[in-house]
């Protein structure tokens, strides 16, 4: 049984899903009968801006997965291959220093492309990290596109610095954790623009995000000195 969830934008899901295959934060994610994904947001909300922006980014040639269609909390995707960076990184198949030189080409790739107003510098992604980064045959493409907009992209660099810092710092918990420091440092090299410039104000949204408990809250400072370079 297929049931229409929206009829505006047609985006047909079954009445059982079954559980999903992967979940993160924010969202649980289904593989489909056509070889599709639905990503459900958990919380309700709209995802017409996020596919928006990944149908821009790619129609400008930035790996991202096709969107079949958006409708309410669901989004119907083209369905990966492949493992993410952090399952990688933490199997010791992709080298920390390879992981860190992939996030920081995307970057660069990604504000090299025009914001989807036209007003601004660049389209920021705004959660790029290694569970965002799924390696395919093809090579590394982004997903989860919720928080990204229109912006800076010193503010993007930041955002990668500090997520990777709080992992570094243990103020987020994650297997990771012992050997991203190294990741942070070469990632610092690398990354387009400056790393330190929108850093206060990564923070301050960073800590405004629903997604982060009030522990990871309270460390954030940490992680922000460490991106500064205090250990
Ligand atoms: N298009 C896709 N194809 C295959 N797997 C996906 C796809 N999108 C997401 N996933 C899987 O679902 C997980 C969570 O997706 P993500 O979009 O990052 O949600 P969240 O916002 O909850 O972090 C990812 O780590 C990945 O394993
Ligand atoms: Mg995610």
């Amino acid at each position: 049984m297929w049931a229409s969830v929206t009829g505006v934008t047609g985006v047909s899901v079954p009445e059982e899903l079954g559980e999903p295959f992967a979940f993160g934060r924010e969202a649980d994610v289904y593989a489909l009968a056509d070889g599709t994904v639905l990503r459900r947001y958990r919380d309700g909300g709209d995802t017409g801006p996020e596919a928006l922006v990944m149908r821009h980014v790619g129609d400008h040639g930035f790996p991202v997965p096709q969107v079949h269609a958006a409708g309410g909390a669901d989004l119907v995707l083209e369905r990966l291959d492949g493992p993410t960076m952090a399952t990688v990184l933490l199997a010791g198949s992709m080298l920390m220093e390879d992981g860190a030189a992939i996030l920081a080409d995307l970057l660069t790739r990604l504000h090299s492309l025009p914001s989807i107003s036209g007003d601004e510098q660049s389209v920021l992604h705004l959660d790029l990290h290694p569970e965002n980064v799924v390696i395919t045959a093809g090579g590394p493409v982004v997903i989860d596109w919720r928080n990204a907009r229109d912006g800076e992209p010193d503010l993007d660099t930041a955002f990668t610095a500090l997520i990777l810092a709080q992992v570094a710092t243990g103020a987020i918990e994650h297997p990771i954790h012992e050997r991203v420091g190294d990741m942070l440092d070469l990632f610092l090299e690398l990354a387009p623009g400056d790393p330190l410039r929108k850093l206060d104000e990564a923070v301050a949204m960073r800590s405004r995000q629903s997604t982060m408990s009030a522990d990871e809250v309270g460390l954030l400072p940490v992680a922000a000195a460490r991106v500064r370079g205090v250990r």
